[in-house]
């Protein structure tokens, strides 16, 4: 089982679906997470959901330790096999969200990616205005690499995206600051 402190990061299964669901169909998830229209999914999306967690290099359901309760997911996806970078995204459902959870997954799977993928990279989109997730991506290494400007509507207004990314080099010399 892989685990940290507090979270159990778990296979995903069929059984886990119902559970998806309930996240993606979470309006406050779905406005922080979706660039594609927000509304209601239905059973069709399974299939959705089910295609994303399989196609992962690495995917996992997120459960609290302690209770087992379901959390939420993660996954980082590696498109093209050369370049070796991996995509990652995270979500919670809400009532999780500040706790440090996310800082706490985030930082498992950078450290996860480079010692035992052999990533080069990871990369990431996550909307400006989302300052939860941009501190999260911070303190886990990720650095800003670019703006895509007004590029989606939400909320009555255009927001921008912002790119970011790690380097394997700069995992390396975070570790041996860490291990000083
Ligand atoms: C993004 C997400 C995974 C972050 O996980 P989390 O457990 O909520 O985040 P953490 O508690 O680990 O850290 C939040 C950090 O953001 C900071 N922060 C910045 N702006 C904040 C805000 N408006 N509200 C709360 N925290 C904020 C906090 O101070 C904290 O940093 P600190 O621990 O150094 O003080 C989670 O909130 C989530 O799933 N959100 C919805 C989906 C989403 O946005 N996914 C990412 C799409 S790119």
């Amino acid at each position: 089982m892989f685990t940290t402190n507090r979270l159990l990061l778990c296979p995903y299964t069929d059984a886990d679906l119902n559970d998806l669901m309930r996240l993606w169909n979470d309006p406050l998830v779905q406005r922080l997470a979706t660039t594609d229209e927000l509304g209601p999914r239905g059973p069709r999306f399974k299939n959705t959901i089910r295609n994303h967690m399989d196609r992962a290099m690495f995917s996992a359901i997120i459960r609290l330790k302690e209770t087992n309760e379901f959390m939420g997911q993660m996954t980082v996806h590696v498109l093209e096999q050369k370049n070796r970078d991996g995509t990652y995204g995270i979500c919670l459902l809400p009532k999780f969200w500040s706790y440090g959870f996310g800082t706490e997954a985030t930082q498992y799977i950078v450290d996860y990616s480079f010692r035992w993928l052999g990533l080069q990279r990871m990369s990431l989109t996550v909307f400006a205005n989302n300052d939860r997730a941009i501190a999260v991506y911070q303190k886990a290494g990720f650095v800003m690499e670019g703006r895509k400007r007004a590029c989606v509507w939400a909320n009555n207004r255009w927001e921008d995206t912002l790119f970011m990314g790690v380097l394997r080099d700069e995992w390396i010399v975070r570790l041996s600051i860490l291990q000083q």
